[in-house]
């Protein structure tokens, strides 16, 4: 693997693990994770966050990646392993456009696409098959789940949550860590933090907790 850069995930992320394994500009070392037992497909444990300050003194070149979805928790870990350590993934068959610009830390799984003029902030991870068109503006820790399109001229503010196979329409602006259900089509700008679902979305609202039978 001549040429090859070390780096590690943060969070098992079993898509990721087999994207970088395929990458030859990557030598995945390992993987952060407070769970040792978590199931990493033989990659070696590094130990939780707290491993990191040795290892890096120690491994200076190491890089990394933070793979968990929870936007929140990713703002935090970023904050813990520094965005000098941050590096972007690409997927052989992922795209991104000339005229795009990603920041540290970004991943762009299989089937991924990045189009012009589109500007990623830091830590912002497509999962397979995600598009941002043109002209988006995506802030930092953005977690978009399969398949969802975030249509031209799209912002989505920092930890904003995309999910799977949701739809954002084009000028939309989707506030500081909303969340779109899976499915959604979102047709009017969400406000920070709310949760929207459906078709078009609409607000979470989540029902009451029954009372017992008497
Ligand atoms: C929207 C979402 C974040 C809500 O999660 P939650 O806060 O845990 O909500 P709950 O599962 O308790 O569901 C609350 C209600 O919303 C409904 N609901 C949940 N997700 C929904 C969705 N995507 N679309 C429509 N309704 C949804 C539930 O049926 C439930 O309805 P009820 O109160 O009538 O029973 C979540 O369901 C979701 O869509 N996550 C994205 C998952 C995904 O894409 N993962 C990709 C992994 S790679």
């Amino acid at each position: 693997m001549a040429g090859a850069r070390p780096i590690a995930m943060v969070g098992v992320d079993k898509d990721l693990i087999d994207l970088i394994q395929e990458l030859p500009d990557w030598d995945l070392a390992g993987v952060f994770d407070s769970h040792p037992a978590a199931d990493a497909l033989g990659v070696p444990h590094l130990g939780g966050d707290d491993a990191w300050a040795e290892i890096r003194a120690a491994r200076p070149d190491l890089g990394i990646v933070i793979s968990i979805d929870p936007t929140g928790l990713k703002s935090k870990l970023l904050a813990h392993y520094g965005r000098d350590a941050l590096r972007t993934v690409v997927a052989l068959d992922g795209y991104v456009a000339r005229s795009a610009t990603l920041g540290p830390g970004c991943i762009v799984q299989r089937g991924a696409r990045v189009l012009p003029d589109a500007v990623l902030g830091q830590s912002v991870k497509l999962n397979v098959g995600a598009t941002i068109h043109h002209d988006g503006r995506i802030g930092d820790c953005v977690t978009l789940a399969p398949g969802c399109q975030i249509l031209g001229a799209v912002t989505l503010e920092d930890r904003v949550y995309v999910g799977a196979g949701a739809i954002v329409l084009p000028r939309i602006t989707v506030g500081k860590g909303a969340t779109v259900g899976a499915g959604a089509v979102v047709a009017s700008d969400v406000p920070e933090g709310m949760t929207v679902v459906g078709v078009p979305a609409r607000p979470l609202e989540r029902r009451r907790k029954r009372e017992p039978h008497p």
